[in-house]
């Protein structure tokens, strides 16, 4: 009798584990998907976009199958997008479809109540203190104190060589702590900052929770990390003072309080977008001047002219002299779009979606290519081409979004360029620097930068008549 059971078992077993797959087959056979190759079964097309170079993978498909095409990555169907109108239907008009989707390791190590892994009502109420905190009104106070970093860390490279990513990661690690944390930096720093760059040796590595590995050295870290944010939360909320900083607007939310856990998952999220994005871009200006010495001194003379004012008067340097700088704010803007070191972002549909004509199944994920769009010739006409002049007009709509578009762009943009705008002031009217790579290339660690981070030999700027 049992032995006649188990084939009947066996198929209502069977039927079970495929009736799902049949339904959402049946479903959706009569549906347009996004032309393109899902490649072999399960691996999809992993292996082709790991040992070719992402862009040209990404180049090649888009030639071939247009804006819209499908393939499949890391077990997960996507679909690619690089036309800048779906782009804005995914990111700004029909951005409620399509939420933020992230490597489960990721959330947990950074802490999912933070910004990036929301959606709706809570994202919204923490958006807009996140916002605050960065708007051109509260950072334009915040000069002196960035400056002040510039200026103890710049005579360090003289007569050195410096590996410039590592050095820029450092600076923008030092800004982004006292705009999280306010001016009067604590006792704690110290610890947090150990702390945090035990986690961030994790953030790249493999999920492996075991003990030893870099995931879990980064989790224990990131338990610490919890354990000290919220001591301090602590002693901020006994004395009664929130004081500056990212951390002052999120103690002080008014309609309903935000608890330990969702403060420090902010703060260390906060932390985490600010520093290696903004450090990976600056290695590039610092390339791309190297390379382009005409236009470094075309900048160098913008930033003496300010610098010359700033002496006579006797001041400091302040915002609005940030705001008199056009020729290096639109280095900066070129550099964001030649680099993109955001290549896509990753969103997922969270319901059967009609798109421009196509079927997007639940749970597909879907991608919009920034970099592809920055580089397309319709947009910016010879796109291989470094030329700041470019943006002497602003650029087509929905073409630029090196900060991203919609419901989750970048709440620090403006701090971003105000770091990098400051840093390149003393820089370029005190030093020069020369790379000691012949040969260029690009190494990815996560965000793309120049080969071995780009070490340079930083000197005194010949003939340099202005002191500070
Ligand atoms: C040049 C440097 C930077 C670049 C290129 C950059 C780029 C971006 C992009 C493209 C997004 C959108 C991602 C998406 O749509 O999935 C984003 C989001 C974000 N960025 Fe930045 N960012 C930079 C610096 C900063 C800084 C300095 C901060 C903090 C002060 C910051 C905080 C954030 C946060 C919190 C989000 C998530 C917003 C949300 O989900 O609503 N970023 N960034």
């Amino acid at each position: 009798m049992m032995v006649m059971l188990i084939p009947v078992l066996l198929w209502s077993f069977l039927i079970l584990l495929l009736l799902p797959l049949f339904l959402q087959w049946h479903h959706s056979k009569d549906k347009r998907f996004p032309p393109g190759s899902m490649g072999w079964p399960y691996i999809g097309e992993t292996l082709k976009l790991y040992t070719e170079n992402p862009n040209s993978f990404f180049s090649k498909r888009q030639k071939r199958f247009g804006n819209i095409f499908k393939t499949h990555i890391l077990g997960c169907p996507c679909v690619m997008i690089s036309s800048p109108e779906a782009a804005r239907v995914v990111l700004v008009t029909r951005a409620h479809l399509f939420k933020p989707t992230y490597p489960t390791s990721k959330e947990k190590m950074i802490g999912p109540e933070a910004l990036f892994f929301q959606q709706g009502a809570y994202h919204s109420r923490l958006k807009k203190l996140v916002q605050a905190s960065f708007l051109p009104s509260a950072i334009r106070g915040s000069v002196s104190e960035i400056e002040q970093i510039v200026l103890a860390f710049l005579p360090t490279w003289k007569y050195a060589t410096i590996n410039t990513l590592q050095e820029m990661k450092r600076y923008a690690f030092d800004v982004a702590m006292i705009s999280v944390f306010g001016e009067n930096q604590h006792l704690e720093m110290e610890g947090i900052k150990h702390l945090y760059r035990c986690l961030e040796k994790g953030y790249n590595s493999m999920p492996l929770d075991l003990p030893g590995t870099p995931f879990h050295k980064a989790m224990k870290a990131r338990k610490q990390l919890n354990e000290t944010l919220r001591r301090l939360i602590e002693k901020r909320r006994e004395s009664g003072k929130q004081e500056g900083g990212l951390l002052g607007v999120l103690l002080g939310a008014k309609d309903e309080k935000l608890n330990d856990s969702q403060i420090a998952d902010n703060i260390i999220g906060v932390i985490f977008a600010a520093h290696d994005t903004t450090a990976s871009v600056l290695t590039w200006v610092l390339k791309y001047l190297h390379d382009n010495q005409d236009l470094l001194e075309a900048v160098t003379s913008e930033q003496e002219g300010i610098r010359r004012e700033i002496i006579e008067a006797n001041r400091r340097l302040t915002w609005d002299d940030t705001r008199r700088m056009p020729l290096t704010s639109r280095v900066i803007q070129e550099t964001l779009r030649i680099a993109s070191i955001l290549s896509f972002t990753f969103r997922e549909a969270v319901e059967d979606v009609e798109f421009e004509g196509y079927f997007i199944p639940r749970g597909w994920k879907v991608l919009p290519l920034f970099r592809s769009i920055h580089h397309c010739a319709d947009f910016f006409p010879q796109p291989e081409k470094f030329d700041p002049s470019r943006f002497e007009v602003p650029p087509r709509p929905n073409t630029y979004m090196p900060f991203g578009n919609g419901v989750h762009s970048c709440p620090g943009s403006e701090l971003a360029k105000l770091e990098m705008l400051i840093l390149l002031h003393h820089l370029t009217v005190t030093y020069r620097w020369k790379a000691m790579e012949d040969e260029d290339g690009i190494q990815y660690g996560p965000f793309p930068v120049p080969k071995r981070g780009l070490p340079i030999r930083v000197t005194p700027r010949p003939r340099n008549k202005l002191t500070h």
